[in-house]
């Protein structure tokens, strides 16, 4: 599907969800500004542009169910020479008609004036409530200014419904069109990070890591980042979501890189840990290969049909077992599971919904239960053991070994498909990529 079709197909999807009489309204939010007249980088809300496609600010979204028309309908900024001279190219009217297959589109100015118009049509408005005060102002404003003409015989809609969880539950499950944009990220992160591990070395510090794994991206037009990148080394992986990135990098330590480029709005999410000389020492490497046996494991629990903890399942069974075999836990690996022992080592999900997002829409529980996975769905699987430098239960050799690994999965009609498949993983790879 192109681009203009895709979108379309959302918002009819959105549409037949609808009850008769009703209206979908979302805005596009405002611009920041970073200082003075200085904007931050502006970056669409993730449900307005999944449903739109369109990336500007000053932005309404107007939906009408079929039985008021059925139309899609743009307010935004028509295209003005003089802000253009400034900003550079925007879309305007007929661009949202001709691009994004809008069937009206209206200046953004004309909005408030133009809204009592169908909402006197409607008896329900879904919108994003409690998300954006300015659009429930106008909304508020022009539902009081048709009570005024009650005995003209108006009315108005009485029925509020919270749009914001249909957009997330259609965005769980994505589109080969989505899928397509998402390999693309992980393709381009892939090559950053088998960049920065040639680049990684002693005496380095990590805000270079961090600078040459940007690069590498936006090389490739991934420009912008889905998080902050965690470049941790030594004992700084057993930090979560670390993020000064200012340490230097030892030699004998591990180096933890969690980092993911945005391609079109769409995210990734990779974490590779390897060793800052190249050679992984033995108690490093016993802990890598425990992390990547249960990662490997927890791909392989990828399917439709599984329940969304099958994953983590998986993963705790091998980790708890393997810190028991190397001694860093002690008892029985099911009482141990049971009292949830391995929180002193591994104290996370086993991953997320990855889309817009880095962690992305979508409920993980229906009706209190896990859900399935479902083909379509994408989502991280990241194990990791983290032992923390002052850790005074265990041995000293394990102390300030941090791991994750993290690779970006989509399930597909018969188990997954692993779209940051090309970064290297296992010890022996890692090292001969480093030699190089
Ligand atoms: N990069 C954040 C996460 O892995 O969830
Ligand atoms: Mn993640
Ligand atoms: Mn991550």
């Amino acid at each position: 599907m192109n681009k203009k079709s895709e979108f379309k197909h959302r918002r009819q999807q959105l549409q037949a969800q609808l009850q008769p009489k009703s209206l979908v309204l979302l805005m596009a939010p405002p611009q920041i500004l970073r200082n003075g007249d200085n904007p931050y980088p502006y970056r669409p809300d993730s449900n307005f542009f999944y449903l739109s496609g369109f990336a500007e600010p000053e932005a309404v979204l107007l939906l009408l169910s079929k039985d008021l028309g059925g139309q899609s309908i743009l307010f935004s900024r028509p295209r003005d020479p003089n802000l253009e001279r400034w900003d550079g190219y925007m879309l305007g009217l007929e661009g949202a008609i001709s691009e994004l297959g809008m069937d009206e589109a209206y200046p953004i100015a004309e909005f408030q004036q133009r809204l009592p118009h169908y909402l006197q049509q409607a008896t329900h408005v879904y919108a994003p409530w409690g998300r954006m005060t300015t659009l429930e102002q106008w909304i508020i404003a022009a539902q009081n200014d048709l009570k005024k003409q009650v005995r003209k015989g108006v009315s108005w809609p009485t029925e509020f419904i919270d749009v914001q969880s249909m957009v997330d539950e259609m965005r769980a499950i994505k589109s080969d069109y989505e899928i397509d944009l998402m390999r693309t990220a992980a393709q381009i992160s892939v090559k950053a990070h088998h960049a920065v591990m040639k680049f990684a070395k002693p005496e380095l510090n990590e805000y270079q890591v961090e600078a040459h794994f940007n690069y590498h991206c936006a090389l490739d037009n991934g420009r912008k980042q889905a998080y902050s990148p965690i470049v941790a080394s030594g004992p700084n992986a057993c930090t979560l979501h670390y993020k000064s990135n200012t340490d230097v990098l030892r030699d004998g330590d591990l180096l933890l890189i969690d980092a993911g480029c945005e391609y079109d709005n769409y995210a990734s999410d990779i974490t590779r840990t390897f060793p800052v000389n190249g050679h992984f020492s033995v108690p490093q490497k016993q802990i890598y290969e425990l992390v990547l046996a249960a990662q490997l494991a927890g791909i392989a629990a990828v399917k439709p049909g599984a329940p969304w903890n099958a994953v983590q399942r998986v993963m705790l069974q091998i980790l708890t077992k393997g810190l028991v075999d190397l001694g860093l836990l002690k008892g029985n690996v099911d009482t141990l599971i049971e009292e949830k022992a391995f929180l002193q080592f591994y104290m996370h999900g086993s991953g997320h919904f990855l889309g817009l997002d880095v962690h992305d829409a979508g409920a993980y529980k229906v009706k209190g239960q896990w859900r399935d996975m479902e083909k379509g769905m994408v989502l991280t699987v990241e194990p990791g053991l983290y032992i923390d430098a002052n850790d005074m239960t265990v041995d000293p050799k394990w102390r300030g070994i941090g791991v994750r690994i993290e690779d970006d999965v989509v399930v597909t009609e018969q188990g997954c498909e692993v779209l940051s498949a090309g970064l290297v993983k296992t010890v022996a790879d890692i090292e001969a990529l480093m030699a190089r």
